[in-house]
Parts: C-alpha cells; sequence; structure tokens
C-alpha cells in the first residue's frame, strides 16, 4: 500500500463518504438533500433541528480529511512521500466530498472537510483557518461567510509562514473550489436571504 496513486484514490474514497446522508439515513431523518439549501452538510443538518446529527456529520466529514492527512505524514519518511504527495492526499480527500462516487457525484462544499485536511497537514495553519470560520461565524451567524472568508485566509496564511509549494497549491485549489461551491451563497449573502447558524430549514421534506 505505499503507491501514493494508491493512497491518493484511497483518500478520494473515502472522502466520497457523504456523512450528512449518511448520518441523517442511520438517525431516521430527512435526507439533508431535500430540504434547506439541499447541501448534504453539517450546516444544513443543523437545519433538520437535530444537533447531535450536524455534529456528527461536523466530526466525521472533517474526520475523512483528517485521517488520510494524518496517516501519510506520519508514514511519509518511512514511504519516502513528497509534502506534494500529502497535500494530494488532502485534495483528493476533499474532492470526494464534492464529487462523490458513491452518491452519484453530487456532494457537498467541502468545508468540515477542508478544515481536517489543513489541521492534519499543518496543525497551526488549520487552527489559524478554524479561529478565522469561528471569528466570522460568531460575528455575522453566517456559516456560509465564515468559511469563504476562512478559505480566502488559507492560502495568504499559508504564504506569510511557510515557503510556496505544491502541498500549498494543493490547499489554495481547495480555497478556491470551497469559495465557487459557495456560489448560491453568495448570492443569497448579497441578497440578504442567507439563513444564519440556528434558523431551521422553512420546510424540511
Ligand atoms: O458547510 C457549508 C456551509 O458553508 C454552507 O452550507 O447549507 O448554508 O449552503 P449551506
Amino acid at each position: 500500500f505505499d503507491s501514493p496513486y494508491l493512497a491518493v484514490v484511497a483518500a478520494y474514497l473515502i472522502g466520497s463518504l457523504s456523512f450528512a446522508v449518511i448520518v441523517s439515513r442511520l438517525m431516521g431523518l430527512s435526507d439533508p438533500r431535500s430540504y434547506g439549501s439541499g447541501n448534504p452538510g453539517a450546516t444544513n443538518v443543523l437545519r433538520s433541528g437535530n444537533k447531535a446529527a450536524a455534529i456528527l456529520t461536523l466530526l466525521f466529514d472533517a474526520l475523512k480529511g483528517y485521517v488520510p492527512v494524518a496517516l501519510a505524514v506520519a508514514w511519509q519518511t518511512r514511504l519516502g512521500w513528497s509534502d506534494a504527495v500529502i497535500g494530494f492526499i488532502g485534495l483528493a480527500a476533499f474532492l470526494g466530498h464534492l464529487w462523490p462516487v458513491f452518491f452519484r457525484f453530487v456532494g457537498g462544499k467541502g468545508v468540515a472537510t477542508a478544515a481536517g485536511v489543513l489541521l492534519a497537514l499543518n496543525p497551526w495553519l488549520g487552527l489559524g483557518v478554524l479561529a478565522t470560520w469561528l471569528v466570522v461565524a460568531a460575528v455575522t451567524r453566517y456559516s456560509s461567510l465564515a468559511a469563504i472568508v476562512a478559505a480566502l485566509a488559507a492560502p495568504l496564511i499559508q504564504l506569510m509562514f511557510w515557503e510556496p509549494s505544491l502541498a500549498a497549491l494543493a490547499v489554495a485549489v481547495m480555497s478556491l473550489l470551497l469559495v465557487w461551491r459557495h456560489e448560491a451563497n453568495i448570492r443569497k449573502l448579497l441578497a440578504g436571504t442567507e439563513s444564519k447558524l440556528g434558523q431551521k430549514a422553512a420546510a424540511p421534506a
């Protein structure tokens, strides 16, 4: 299992586990793709009113980004993998969340998974980005805005403190994709119709 290609594919498959859908199904809740924003993610699961389901979704979606990267980092020296390989493993898990092979390639926006990837890739970078999310979310109550600002902050924080690298490029690509996936949120934020954290879905299916 020392091939970096196999590791990238494995990370993609793990990332493809859409925990918003899996957790909701296991807990007997409606499919998150059927209410609220329709996004299979922790923020939307929270709109079902079930906090435990939202927390579990957040935790497992983050873990599926964290675990493959943390394992790759732990085995990096033994396997002789470059930092770029580690970055691509993280990117693969993230891409799995966005386009999951097990869910007809209809996935989420990647916030929790990106957080997991960053924390494993570089804990300081991960904590900096997480702190950015928390501050924006606490001040504005918009989960989407917090994610967009945190995603824009990630490559900036990285450039400020570390040398440009292929792993940094993987982080920048994740950030760009994450912002792009929030296109509908950006439109709602500009129109003043974006729902705030804690607001339930108007009509859960
Ligand atoms: O985690 C995704 C979040 O940033 C936005 O989710 O459901 O409001 O589109 P949602």
